[in-house]
């Protein structure tokens, strides 16, 4: 279902810029000229600058970066990733929400956004720090025909879409570090928690949850996170619109899961390999309760690290928390 503000928005975008008619919009819509007006202001009190020319018609100059439904829908050009988008001021954790979601049977590639978390989650219980407007936080809803072994592949299809939505919106170079975080000049600014509900063959659902600090000053940030965390904006100096990284962040999603059901994880794998901060170090890895120390050699197929001990051993690593020298 596409909401009348949604088809006018996409009016906009599409239109790059140049009026568009009233009487063309209201023809499109199969709306009355009034009705048209009607919505124009209702988008120009959300926060839309909309110009209005005589005898040309209406031109968007400005959009308010805020993660809603319509503005996401209308800027999206993917078929799956987004298909449906489900948004909110504020939330407890949207891969709470999305693991409901996909339980009652919701589409794959259905987003939920929020503005801010009240319990955002991280890895291993950790809280994750989701206040308003300063990220993007949000999960999306996967149903790959997979074995539960190799979900975590999609924790770093996703770090890879971000990673490709970051530097082409934002021009910055991030390194990921595995198992799901992407780093930023050697600090966090992105984590990613998968979650699944799987049987011991197959998997129901992957929740894709992906937290990335945008627009944050550091100052702003919990003294708790300051010393290991970033935002894009700290590196760019300015603000950068989240609604439009977040669209082609599910743009990347899409191409890359697309190739990924056809050909596989390996040729995203070669991808991840150049972009990873940690292969070819000396790292430690905390892992339940053991504490390991050696060299991470490389990324196997399913995703895991693979350990050369001090010894020499090899060892798969299938997640924890990484640490390099
Ligand atoms: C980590 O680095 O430990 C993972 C952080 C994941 C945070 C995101 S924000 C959106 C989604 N909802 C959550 O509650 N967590 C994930």
């Amino acid at each position: 279902m596409f909401s009348i503000d949604e088809k006018l928005l996409r009016f906009f975008y599409e239109s790059d810029g140049r009026p568009v008619s009233g009487e063309e919009i209201a023809r499109q819509l199969k709306l009355s000229r009034t009705a048209v007006w009607h919505h124009v202001e209702s988008l120009r009190r959300a926060g839309y600058e909309i110009e209005a020319q005589p005898h040309l018609g209406y031109r968007l100059i400005a959009s308010p970066d805020r993660l809603i439904r319509d503005e996401i829908r209308a800027r999206l050009k993917t078929s799956a990733m987004g298909c449906d988008v489900v948004s909110f001021e504020e939330v407890d954790s949207t891969n709470d929400v999305a693991i409901r979601l996909a339980e009652e049977g919701a589409r794959e590639g259905t987003l939920v956004v929020a503005e801010s978390q009240r319990k955002g989650r991280g890895r291993l219980g950790r809280a994750w720090h989701s206040p308003k407007g300063a990220g993007i936080w949000c999960s999306l809803i996967l149903r790959p025909k997979l074995r539960p072994a190799e979900a975590s592949q999609l924790t770093l299809l996703a770090a890879l879409a971000m990673l490709r939505a970051v530097k082409k919106t934002a021009g910055l170079a991030t390194l990921i570090k595995w198992p799901n975080d992407l780093l930023l000049h050697s600090k966090k600014v992105c984590g990613i928690l998968s979650e699944m509900s799987s049987e011991p063959d197959l998997i129901h659902f992957v929740v894709v949850g992906v937290g990335i600090n945008v627009n944050w000053g550091k100052s702003e940030m919990p003294s708790k996170i300051r010393e290991t965390a970033t935002s894009l904006s700290e590196h760019l100096h300015k603000k950068i619109s989240r609604v439009e990284l977040l669209c082609q962040y599910l743009w990347e999603m899409e191409a890359l899961y697309l190739s990924f059901c056809e050909e596989g994880f390996a040729p995203i794998l070669d991808e991840i390999k150049k972009h990873c901060d940690s292969l070819g170090r000396q790292v430690e890895i905390k892992t339940g309760e053991r504490s390991l120390a050696g060299q991470a050699v490389d990324l196997d197929l399913d995703g895991a690290l693979l350990l050369r001990h001090d010894g020499g051993r090899l060892e798969k690593i299938y997640s924890g928390d990484l640490s390099c020298y």
